[in-house]
């Protein structure tokens, strides 16, 4: 028997968004569209992306926003499809995989869950997808 799942309870804690109140799934999806990377905040309070997916729903993993370089908030750029770093040029494809310097590793991942609507952020602990190695930042 697996017992219910209490919501969080593996280290996460819910979205917040702008105004600091905790991220609804539905609401998100009504106002976000397929392919849509939008901040929240996520674990320890950093920035990190929701992605919506083609099928818009609230892609399996955030995006964590800290660049891996020397700190700074990356945007997202629409019409490149990439995160651009500001402060020196590093760029991050659309999953946050680096693609070009000087950042010398890939955007961290977190898991998101939806329970009763809200959007929860867990540690991502497991293999990173994008390079097939153990997380950085675990
Ligand atoms: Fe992002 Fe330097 S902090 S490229």
């Amino acid at each position: 028997l697996v017992p219910p799942k209490v919501a969080g309870s593996a280290g996460g804690q819910t979205a917040k968004d702008a105004a600091g109140n905790d991220v609804k799934a539905s609401k998100w999806i009504e106002t976000h569209k397929a392919g849509d990377h939008s901040l929240v905040q996520g674990l320890k309070g950093d920035a990190t992306y929701l992605v919506v997916t083609e099928n818009n729903e609230i892609e399996k993993f955030g995006i964590n926003a800290v660049c891996t370089h020397l700190g700074c908030v990356v945007p997202w750029n629409v019409n490149e499809n990439k995160f651009m770093c500001p402060c020196h040029g590093s760029q991050y494809n659309a999953q946050g995989k680096v693609v070009r310097g000087p950042a010398p590793l890939s955007l961290a991942l977190a898991h998101t869950e939806i329970t009763d609507d809200i959007v929860f952020l867990t540690e991502w602990k497991e293999t990173d997808f994008r390079t097939g190695l153990s997380p950085w930042w675990a």
